[in-house]
């Protein structure tokens, strides 16, 4: 790990893990320009690789062709306005209307450690462990400064950016695009992938080439949404789960976002990532400053596994902080799909009663416990216990869990109200709403206005009253719904369109301010299920609900998806009864298991009609998840075969860093006729270990070196009939 500045150059090398990032200072002017991030290098580039002596690209010495050049430099952050007709970085509008914008090196500081940005997630790593160069750029004509944070890891071959953009000028500026990274390089024929999906169907992943233009993903609803994830990779067209190279974007925000990649005329590719710029603006007065979300750059020359396992280490140690990222989470039953709106004290105590006896350690109390819901069309806001359901209240109730033996959770949606709410009929204003039109509504429901500081302490408090009344050791953080109809009661005109930030910078306060004051609650944000899955959630909470769909078939695709970035330990996963309530679809209940062990393993049905033979089998399931949680929660991720391969099964692998115990999860999507075992690559072994590797859920036993096992592999027995699953437990003899 390094930075340093060769000064002759005027290059700045960020060594990262295995990894070089260079970044050129071009021309008189001193643009920043990027050079190479790839693979380790020893030296430091010189500048041909900015093409500044290539005419006409020589802007210092002839200011005729100076448009060229502009569109044809690599840049760290892209100018708007000037001649560099590509996507920009930035665009700032003065009182005289204009909206260029060209920021050029000033200064520079490198040192080690990392800062972390006020009210935002931010990675954070210790001094020995990372270091930062912050790159001062000014735009002379705007009195604008530009900070461009990077940091690199010791280990990972990541690189950490954000950017600050303070006014220095007499007059107010108005920011309109603020991206938080940018990266420019020659188009090979780069492809790349993305996230999409849709309620019940998040983060499957879809790869196609890049195309002159551009072309990319975004969210305007003001939270990342079901339907496309802040990510982006670029890869070879060539590259792998196991080679290759790729290069990971991926953005720590929960709000607008927008990830561009574009190919210009010159054949130069540029990623551009950050707020979406739509409906956003941001006022500067004098002095001000504005700090964009981060984002990381991740590269793999070793295929999209090693990008995966690169965002994965660097999310467990430096993004998580929740005392629970490397511990085992207790498994949990939720009452959602067991119960819906229908329960009562005492229809949970039997749940909790069953659940205990069948070694499950937590009881979650789902939707429905307030106000007076009984349905999804009222009581959003109203966070009083609803004692006629909760017959006793609700410290009876979680003394008579706990007695069983069970920890207690609870859900809230602090964001939203309805309509038929006393918090409604009280302040109306507080739902976002814009004077003289109807708000939309979704799911019955308005959302509340958390730019606003008594909203955000009323409902703070609230939660706070209920949590501290009783010992709730788990809150589920749900929002149900997008934001629409934007206007912010309380903001000036000329600052409406930063509402959409605001409102994410609250919902940030919001949860500090939970973690803070409940130290070892653990938290799971959930929106509708995955509409929040993003780096942003994962700073406040070690895991995120991964989708409302609990069909094992399903889940494989969302899970495979959401494991291309996140961890697993994040990915919240339950089993749940058959036929599937959103899909309609049987599957064995040692497949649901083992499908639900990728993640943080929990069941959400209700125990006590659950047919003799699920209930007996759950004990089993529940040791399997002590066995391998460990595992799960710290090892490395190797995806072996996906489900979207069309291969009709669906493979990965966890191992733990010493290289010494593993677990292979196999489940057969379809059963095939007249076809025998199928063979399996492992990944991630030492070559020349000896390992014992059984079978769980099927006959295999086999002793074998890690190199016959990764490079012959084993042949996974035919399994009989659709949706059926095995495990295989692999760990090195002594
Ligand atoms: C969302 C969540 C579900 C459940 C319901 C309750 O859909 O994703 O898990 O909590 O809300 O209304």
């Amino acid at each position: 790990m390094g930075i340093v500045f060769e000064e002759k150059q005027r290059v700045f090398k960020l060594d990262a893990g295995d990894t070089t990032y260079m970044i050129g200072l071009a021309g008189e002017e001193g643009f920043a320009g990027h050079l190479y991030f790839g693979k380790r290098l020893n030296d430091c580039m010189t500048d041909d690789l900015l093409r500044v002596t290539e005419p006409p690209f020589a802007p210092d010495t002839n200011n005729r062709d100076r448009i060229s050049f502009m569109d044809a430099l690599p840049f760290e952050y892209a100018s708007h306005g000037v001649g560099d007709f590509r996507d920009s970085s930035i665009r700032v509008r003065t009182v005289g209307g204009t909206t260029a914008v060209s920021p050029v090196y000033h200064s520079h500081k490198i040192y080690a450690g990392k800062p972390g940005i006020d009210g935002m997630p931010a990675v954070f790593g210790k001094e020995e462990e990372c270091m930062t160069l912050e790159l001062m750029l000014k735009d002379e004509a705007l009195k604008l400064k530009v900070v461009l944070y990077y940091t690199v890891f010791e280990k990972l071959p990541v690189i950490v950016r954000h950017a600050k953009i303070c006014n220095e000028s007499e007059n107010t500026l108005w920011l309109t695009k603020a991206m938080s990274a940018c990266l420019d390089m020659d188009n090979r024929d780069y492809e790349m992938i993305t996230l999409h999906g849709a309620w019940a169907r998040e983060r499957h992943i879809q790869r196609q080439k890049i195309g002159y233009g551009s072309q990319g993903v975004e969210s305007l609803r003001g939270e990342t949404g079901h339907q496309e994830q802040p990510f982006l990779a670029v890869c070879a067209p060539e590259a792998t789960q196991r080679s290759g190279e790729v290069y990971g974007f991926h953005l720590i925000y929960s709000g607008n976002f927008k990830v561009r990649a574009q190919i210009n005329q010159f054949d130069l590719l540029r990623v551009n990532i950050g707020i979406n710029d739509e409906d956003f603006t941001w006022q500067l007065k004098q002095g001000e400053s504005f700090d964009t979300p981060e984002a990381v750059l991740v590269y793999s020359d070793q295929g999209i596994g090693g990008m995966s396992r690169a965002f994965h280490d660097l999310y467990r140690n430096h993004l998580i902080r929740s005392p629970y990222v490397f511990e085992k989470r207790p498994v949990l039953i939720n009452n959602w799909e067991a119960t819906y709106f229908d329960f009562n004290t005492e229809k949970l105590l039997q749940i909790a009663e069953k659940a205990a006896e069948s070694g499950i350690e937590m009881l979650v109390m789902d939707d429905g416990w307030f106000g007076h819901r009984e349905d999804d069309n009222s009581s959003l806001g109203d966070w009083y216990v609803n004692e006629e359901k909760i017959k006793g209240g609700l410290k009876n109730l979680v003394d008579k869990v706990n007695a069983l033996g069970l920890k207690f959770g609870i859900w809230f949606e602090p964001e939203m109200i309805s309509p038929d709410s006393e918090l409604y009929r009280e302040h109306p204003d507080w739902a976002i709403a814009i004077p003289g039109r109807t708000p939309s509504m979704a799911r019955g429901q308005y959302v509340l206005d958390l730019t606003r500081k008594e909203v955000r302490d009323y409902i703070f408090e609230r939660m706070e009253e209920i949590l501290s009344g009783a010992n709730i050791e788990y809150v589920k953080w749900d929002m149900n719904r997008p934001l629409s109809d934007i206007a912010g009661a309380k903001l000036p005109p000329g600052q409406m369109g930063e509402f959409y930030h605001r409102y994410v910078l609250g919902v940030y306060e919001m949860q500090e301010r939970l973690v803070s004051r409940f130290p070892k609650l653990l938290l799971e944000n959930c929106s509708g299920g995955g509409a929040r899955f993003d780096p942003g959630m994962l700073y406040y909470s070690p895991q995120i609900w991964c989708s409302d769909d609990t069909d094992a078939i399903e889940r494989l695709s969302i899970q495979e998806g959401t494991a291309m970035i996140y961890p697993l330990s994040c990915m919240g996963a339950h089993v749940s009864v058959c036929p599937n309530h959103t899909v309609g679809r049987n599957t064995p209940f040692f497949t649901r298991g083992i499908t639900a062990l990728a993640g943080t393993f929990g069941y959400e049905l209700d125990i006590t009609k659950l047919p003799k033979e699920e209930v007996e089998a759950i004990p089993g399931q529940v040791e399997l998840y002590h066995r391998f949680a460990e595992l799960i929660v710290r090892g490395d991720y190797y995806r072996l075969v996906s489900t979207t391969e069309g291969k009709g099964c669906d493979c990965y692998m966890v191992v733990d860093k010493e290289k010494e115990n593993a677990l292979l999860s196999y489940v057969q999507v379809q059963g095939r006729p007249n076809c025998h075992s199928r063979n399996v690559r492992m990944q991630g072994l030492k070559e020349d270990v000896l390992y014992t590797v059984k079978g769980i859920g099927a006959d295999y036993e086999k002793t074998l070196r890690g190199d016959a096992l990764m490079y012959a592999g084993v042949q996974i027995p035919e399994l009989w009939g659709d949706y059926q699953g095995m495990l295989l437990e692999i760990h090195a003899r002594r």
